[in-house]
């Protein structure tokens, strides 16, 4: 149904219709007859799927990658729709805009997206109204960032601010520097540690304990990585989310001229699979396993991810696959886990 739908879809522009997309999962989540045919079309429930990360259980391995529910409006809905958990956002402290249309780019050949949205969301008092509103059955993680009109000192609270302000509303954090920053890389050790650090403090005086995970590029070097991971482990960091998307566009098969007219944005989808299976299984083995891996970027089908967990991710989530594919993915992966043992 999703491919007759994604084929009428790819006559309008890629923001377009992923806006038309969310706005049927939206209504499949109001009308309440729907909903428990939704659980029965999409939602898979096994002993043999369940696992306890970070202290939270988590109903299979599955969970939908940042970037898709920027607000957190859509979150009962997806919950319906199978997923174990949901990292809404980016989210920043005030709403934005994000960067001018068009920003959203399919790649249907190489089975890929490029997007430079700008961290489009509804700022954090929305989000939390969302999230009251919508009562998701899913773990919810916030995946939080700075404004982009933020800078200097601005940027450490920003980060501190969706920290604190979130807190009682959702399960798990997603700390996301890497795409706040132009270049492309991963801030210095000091700057990250300046961010992190204070939240882990701010922590320490509350009575619930919520994990807080590093979003991670794959177009960092091993040196960066191994730094990373050194604080991560010393500083009490509960997980890894790796990879993000890349700014390469290495391995295409879309015509250069094309992505030339696209221009700038990072590229999401099945040609960063191969990068961020590596990503996974070197932070598995540089920690002997002791940080729980969210296993993220280029996993289209069920085989990528059983790979993706086979080489040390404790969870995986998709995005370009949920856009490629539509939700059934959820249920396929999971059924392909179960009869797999994986
Ligand atoms: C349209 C779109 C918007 C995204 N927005 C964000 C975002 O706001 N924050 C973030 O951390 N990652 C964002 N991402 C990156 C995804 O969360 C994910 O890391 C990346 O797409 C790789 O996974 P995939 O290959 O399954 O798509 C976005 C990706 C896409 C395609």
């Amino acid at each position: 149904m999703y491919k007759i739908l994604r084929f009428f879809l790819s006559f309008l522009s890629a923001e377009r219709a992923l806006r038309i997309v969310l706005a049927c999962v939206s209504f499949m989540g109001r009308i309440r007859i729907l909903r428990p045919i939704t659980r029965i079309l999409y939602k898979r429930n096994d002993p043999k799927l369940e696992r306890t990360v970070f202290g939270i259980k988590f109903n299979n391995p599955v969970g939908m990658a940042a970037g898709i529910d920027n607000s957190g409006k859509y979150s009962r809905h997806f919950s319906d729709m199978g997923f174990a958990f949901l990292e809404i956002g980016s989210v920043t402290p005030l709403a934005q805009k994000g960067n001018p249309m068009p920003r959203l780019f399919m790649l249907p050949k190489d089975k890929a997206v490029i997007a430079r949205m700008g961290f489009n969301n509804d700022g954090i008092k929305a989000v939390i109204e969302n999230l009251k509103k919508t009562r998701p059955t899913a773990v919810i993680a916030a995946n939080i960032s700075k404004n982009s009109i933020s800078e200097g000192d601005k940027i450490v609270k920003d980060y501190g601010y969706c920290f604190s302000m979130l807190y009682d509303f959702v399960d798990m954090f997603v700390v996301n520097i890497s795409c706040s920053f132009t270049d492309g890389k991963q801030p210095d050790i000091s700057y990250l540690s300046e961010i992190i650090d204070e939240m882990l403090e701010t922590r320490m005086t509350l009575d619930q304990y919520k994990p807080v995970l590093l979003k991670i590029t794959p177009d960092i070097g091993h040196s960066q990585v191994d730094e990373i991971l050194n604080y991560a482990l010393l500083s009490g960091i509960d997980g890894i989310v790796a990879g993000g998307a890349t700014l390469s566009r290495e391995g295409l098969d879309t015509k250069p001229e094309k992505l030339e007219k696209i221009g700038d944005g990072r590229l999401s989808g099945a040609p960063l699979f191969k990068k961020n299976l590596e990503l996974v299984k070197y932070i598995h083995t540089q920690t002997k396993g002791r940080l729980p891996i969210i296993g993220c970027g280029g996993i289209m089908n069920p085989q990528d991810a059983a790979q993706m967990l086979e080489a040390g991710a404790s969870l995986i989530e998709i995005c370009s696959g949920l856009i490629y594919n539509g939700p059934s993915l959820v249920k396929k992966i999971n059924k392909y886990l179960i009869s797999h043992n994986a």
